[in-house]
């Protein structure tokens, strides 16, 4: 399995995204070194964060209306789908393709972390400050849930 590990290489150099990017890794970690008794939390923990993650990562992209946003959206809402689907098999036992899904997680997120997340961090660093500061958490749930 393809073990999540951070590494400065994914430092962005906009805050929020990099906390949020450091606090999935951790969230990743413990559910590849769960057993398969913590398993079924750990599994949810990820995809409850991952929902948050990939939301503001959303509402950054509509507010300030960056060019590339509607690629990036897509990426999220079909790897949502995709890690939403592992909390059943979670449930339902089946450790092996969860993990495995894990470890396909990790690769992914190491590649979009640097390339799409990269420009939008980019994109963000040059909003104006007051850009930076605005949280709307309820909005990004709305937007991020069909
Ligand atoms: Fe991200
Ligand atoms: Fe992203």
């Amino acid at each position: 399995m393809n073990k999540v590990q951070w590494s400065d290489a994914l430092l962005l150099g906009f805050d929020p995204m990099d906390k949020v990017h450091r606090d999935f890794v951790d969230l990743l970690a413990t559910a590849q070194n769960a057993d398969d008794t913590q398993l079924p939390a750990a599994w949810l923990a990820v995809v409850e964060h991952t929902e948050d993650h990939f939301g503001r990562e959303d509402e950054w992209m509509r507010r300030t209306r960056f060019s590339s946003a509607e690629n990036h959206i897509l990426q999220h809402r079909v790897v949502l789908n995709v890690l939403r689907d592992g909390i059943g098999m979670a449930r339902a036992g089946e450790f092996d393709r969860v993990r495995e899904m894990a470890g396909e997680l990790a690769v992914w997120f190491a590649k979009h972390t640097q390339s799409l997340d990269a420009a939008l961090a980019l994109h963000m660093r040059r909003q104006p400050a007051a850009e930076l500061t605005r949280h709307r958490t309820k909005a990004v749930r709305h937007a991020v849930l069909p």
